[in-house]
């Protein structure tokens, strides 16, 4: 299981990637009764009435909401696990868990309690950017060393990996959700156009860009007017959005850049050979490669289905216990 800030994904041995659900939890505010989970809560995001809630259990690569991620957690072992149409009922599945390194000890312990409390035998957790260079089938084990920056929705992870350890690993916050927040602040000051979240990733998405494009592309907003606030429609074109996340980019093309700069001299030819691999959603945005490869000056590739890295990590794991007693974390 990927247990992300944005996206929720299972894979099931033998089966391959069963669920794939954004990482959002409808509930009523007073009593907490989940009304949605996944796609279903997330298209109430920005649209609940006063009594209803739409959250986010994780934010940041931290567990915000902890009664919402065990809910959502509960809710997916369950479907699994009961859906005899999908498995075969497995009475006590075991479960590998992908989680941002961000995530403290005792977060850690509630979230594989909590696993255990929906059905499962034992839960594993194991680290994102670990579980996404396994997924991308990096030869994590070998001693030339793997370079991997997973771009998620709430977090950036950039790691060395090398012999089955982390031999350098960074976490920040700065990811796609920031790329939304900085489209909605750019849209607010240039047009004094307020927007919403939800929308303002659908323009990253479909017009988003790192890199010029061969052919500019625009995308048509609406929202309200911060000065009449009425209805307000503006055309929004992929050089202004360019411009909008740049400092996004900027930011984290720095922190690669430092994370290259403490590279054991050991490691960074292989490293400089195989180049950057990058994973996560955030790979998806047109031209990142480029740009992240001319501010490193380094070759950057693209895992091949970004967004699976870590849930298909995770099912590699399943059936490689060597390789999960070395990895995972432990306590
Ligand atoms: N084509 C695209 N262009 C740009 N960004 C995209 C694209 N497709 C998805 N994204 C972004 O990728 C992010 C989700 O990626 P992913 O599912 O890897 O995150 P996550 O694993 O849930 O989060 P985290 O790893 O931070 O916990 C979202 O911010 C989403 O907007
Ligand atoms: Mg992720």
């Amino acid at each position: 299981m990927d247990l992300g800030t944005a996206n929720t994904l299972v894979y099931v041995r033998g089966k391959g990637i069963v669920i794939r659900e954004p990482s959002s939890v409808a509930r009523k505010k007073k009593t907490k009764e989940l009304l949605a989970i996944g796609s279903a809560a997330k298209k109430m995001e920005g649209r609940t009435p006063k009594t209803i809630e739409s959250v986010r259990p994780l934010k940041d690569g931290v567990i915000a909401d902890f009664d919402a991620t065990v809910a959502m957690l509960d809710y997916y072992i369950k479907k699994v696990h009961e859906s005899g149409t999908v498995i075969p009922k497995i009475p006590r599945p075991r479960l590998i868990i992908g989680i941002p390194s961000g995530v403290t000890e005792v977060e850690r312990r509630a979230v594989a309690d909590a696993a255990v409390n929906a059905g499962a035998r034992r839960a594993d957790l194991v680290e994102e950017p670990m579980a996404a260079a396994i997924g991308a089938l990096l030869p994590v084990e070998d001693p030339e060393g793997v370079f991997i920056v997973d771009i998620g929705g709430g977090t950036s992870e950039i790691a060395v990996i090398s012999l089955g350890g982390v031999v350098l690993g960074r976490s920040v916050r700065i990811a796609g959700d920031e790329m939304n927040e900085a489209i909605v602040s750019y849209v607010r000051l240039k047009y004094s156009l307020l927007v919403g979240e939800p929308t303002a990733e659908q323009v990253k998405i479909s017009i988003g860009s790192a890199y010029p494009l061969p052919k500019e592309k625009f995308h048509i907003v609406r929202g309200r007017d911060l000065e009449t606030g009425l209805p307000k429609t503006v055309k929004l074109t992929s050089v202004e959005i360019r411009e909008a996340l740049s400092p996004i980019l900027r930011e984290i093309s720095k922190c690669i850049i430092e994370t290259i700069e403490e590279v054991p001299p050991e490691l960074i030819g292989d490293i400089t050979d195989r180049g950057i691999v990058l994973a996560g959603g955030g790979a998806l945005l047109a031209g990142i490669d480029k740009a992240i490869s001319e501010a490193t000056h380094m070759p950057v590739v693209i895992a091949e289905d970004p967004l699976t890295c870590v849930v298909r990590g995770c099912g590699i794991l399943l059936e490689n216990d060597s390789l999960l007693n070395k990895i995972k974390l432990t306590g």
